[in-house]
């Protein structure tokens, strides 16, 4: 199965996919020696993130996507390393004192048990630092389920729908709360992103909630997707000329009790 991570497509809108990795990285206290980063991307938050963190700090970041990490491979350095892996099949965080993951946990089914795993074996005093796009409701982002629900995509895709595995807020405070946690913030923002037009929403999406979808289908099927789902959203979210797009994310900030 081909994959259809592509770092040209998710930079194109660079500076408003870095506004919550700014925000993300303001939570993190200091004090920090060891990070880990789930789902790197390109490096460039993880680069930002080395920034704040200052010069005794050293960064291992991971992701499943080859193509992610080459565009992250010439930022690599002795205090910043990537590797290839899976967030799933992590069984301990044990030797970090951040775990910080931007925009990629929301990929990770089963939050239950991946927030266990974490919060069971967080060093002590650890700080945890993650945000997750929760926009799954926003109508750009329904309709693009809508549209793999219609044949002749529910065939081409075998039935698949790309579900967001982030669960309420309210289900990550009493995570936290059980795993008494020191200190715990849990923040919900809805950045206001102004595009030049509604249908560089489909832009935006090729580069995240699309992907699943593109990397089923062959090519020809992949554009004929593109297309329905173009028709769709000028249904839904109409063809406005500058487009409002409001994305909501969550943040969860916790440290670990010492
Ligand atoms: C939306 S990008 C965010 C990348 C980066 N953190 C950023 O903020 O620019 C999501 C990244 O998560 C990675 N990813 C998705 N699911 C993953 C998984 N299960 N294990 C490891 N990486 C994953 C993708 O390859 C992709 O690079």
């Amino acid at each position: 199965m081909p994959t259809a991570w592509s770092p040209s497509q998710y930079e194109r809108f660079r500076s408003e996919r870095l506004e919550p990795v700014h925000d993300l990285v303001a939570l993190v206290e200091p004090g920090v020696r060891r990070a880990l980063d789930l789902g790197c991307g390109t490096g460039e938050p993880t680069e930002l993130l080395l920034a704040h963190l200052g010069d005794a700090a050293e960064i291992d970041a991971v992701d499943s996507s080859p193509e992610m990490l080459a565009r992250a491979a010439p930022r690599a350095s002795a205090r910043l390393r990537f590797r290839q892996g899976e967030i799933a099949s992590l069984e301990s965080f044990a030797g970090f004192d951040l775990v910080f993951s931007n925009a990629a946990l929301h990929w990770v089914p089963d939050h239950r048990a991946l927030f266990r795993r974490l919060l069971g074996t967080l060093a002590p005093g650890a700080q945890l630092a993650l945000q997750m796009p929760n926009n799954q409701h926003h109508p750009a982002h329904v309709a693009a389920s809508e549209v793999a629900r219609q044949e002749p995509f529910a065939g081409w895709l075998g039935g698949f729908v790309q579900r967001s595995a982030v669960e309420p807020l309210e289900r990550y405070a009493g995570w936290l709360w059980e795993a008494r946690v020191a200190r715990l913030r849990l923040l919900e923002r809805v950045y206001c992103h102004t595009l030049a037009r509604a249908a560089d929403v489909v832009e935006w999406l090729k580069g995240s909630l699309l992907v699943p979808y593109l990397e089923r289908l062959d090519a020809a099927q992949a554009r004929a997707f593109l297309d329905a789902y173009a028709a769709r959203l000028r249904k839904v979210i109409g063809e406005d000329a500058p487009y409002l797009y409001t994305f909501r994310r969550m943040f969860v900030w916790a440290r670990a009790a010492g």
